[in-house]
């Protein structure tokens, strides 16, 4: 079983939209897939349709780990109700976010194991604080996606986050690895964002994925008609969900799970390719660093 969970210490860096762009990439990688929504806001939920479409929720499944209490939970996405399978979150979960003890942070691992062979891949949509939720869906994966963006607090954040999965790991889940961190919103236009990623790739160097998810009017537009990325029929959507594929495939690769041949080539790119191109545009970004952050080009102004 490949169980990739998608977190930051920090809220609106875009875990849910990874986690989405990643569950699009598999989808037409004709993988089957199970999102676990374990964030209380539902937002995963939300996006992939199956909102109040279940009794239970992820909340009962931490009460009741049981196979019977599980399927109850979990709903086909009309993404692709064959493919795709949400295990629901809900305001309920909230319950589950307070002090753990050390018997109960295995409820999830105990319940996903029961589907262990119905999945292909199985993603975990994390809160943004680490709180009992968070624990869960780690201490459950196999490799954890640290998802940040270049701001001041999302790089402290994506530092407390890795130190919290290593922590994670020799507590509670031996197996547990970082994937890598997963730069969202990049504006290679932004002075601010070019000094971030020179502390990051200082912090973390090989630790970055070898591609970046751009800022894009497209992601949004996508989430807001419901659509995975990889339908939605814009240039710049083909671009994300090239990179959201690319992403998949060094998940699957790490997960040692097989990758599907339309995605091999993206595993010969690597992290040189991406910071070489990236430090080539921020460099312009640099020489014109007298200009005041909020001349930045905003998501409106992209397609
Ligand atoms: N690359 C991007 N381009 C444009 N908009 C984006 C991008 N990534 C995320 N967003 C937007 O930013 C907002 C926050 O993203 P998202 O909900 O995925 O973050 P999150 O980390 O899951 O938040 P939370 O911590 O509240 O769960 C959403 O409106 C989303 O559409
Ligand atoms: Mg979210």
């Amino acid at each position: 079983m490949a169980i990739l969970g998608v977190c930051s210490l920090k809220g609106g860096v875009g875990k849910t939209s990874v986690t989405l762009g990643i569950a699009s990439a598999a989808l037409y990688a004709r993988l089957k897939v199970l999102v676990v929504d374990l964030d209380p806001q539902g937002d995963t939920t939300l996006s992939l349709g199956v909102a109040d479409s279940t009794t239970n929720c992820v909340a009962e499944v931490l009460d009741n780990p049981s196979l019977f209490v599980l399927r109850s939970a979990i709903a086909p996405s009309p993404w692709n109700p064959e493919q795709l399978h949400v295990l629901c979150g809900s305001q309920e979960s909230a319950r589950h976010d307070g002090p753990t003890y050390a018997h109960r942070l295995n409820r999830l691992t105990t319940a996903l194991a029961h589907v262990h062979d119905d999945y292909d891949l199985i993603l975990i949509d994390c809160p943004p604080s680490l709180g009992g939720l968070t624990r869960q869906g780690l201490t459950a994966s196999h490799r954890a996606l640290i998802v940040t963006e270049l701001g001041l607090f999302s790089v402290s954040a994506a530092v407390r986050a890795f130190h919290a999965i290593e922590d994670i790991r020799t507590t509670s889940a031996p197996d547990l690895a970082p994937l890598g961190v997963l730069v969202n919103r990049v504006r290679p236009q932004s002075s601010e964002q070019a000094y971030r990623y020179e502390e990051l790739t200082d912090m973390f160097g090989p630790l970055i994925m070898p591609t970046y998810i751009p800022e894009r009017a497209a992601l949004q537009q996508a989430q807001g008609a419901g659509s995975p990325i990889h339908a939605w029929p814009s240039r710049a959507a083909r671009d994300l969900a090239q990179r959201f594929d690319h992403v998949l495939a060094r998940a699957l690769q790490a997960l040692h799970s097989p990758v599907p041949e339309h995605l091999t080539h993206h595993l010969s790119q690597t992290n040189d390719d991406v910071t070489e191109s990236l430090t080539e545009a921020f460099a312009a970004a640099l020489t014109v660093s007298t200009e005041p952050a909020h001349t930045d080009t905003s998501v409106g102004s992209t397609n």
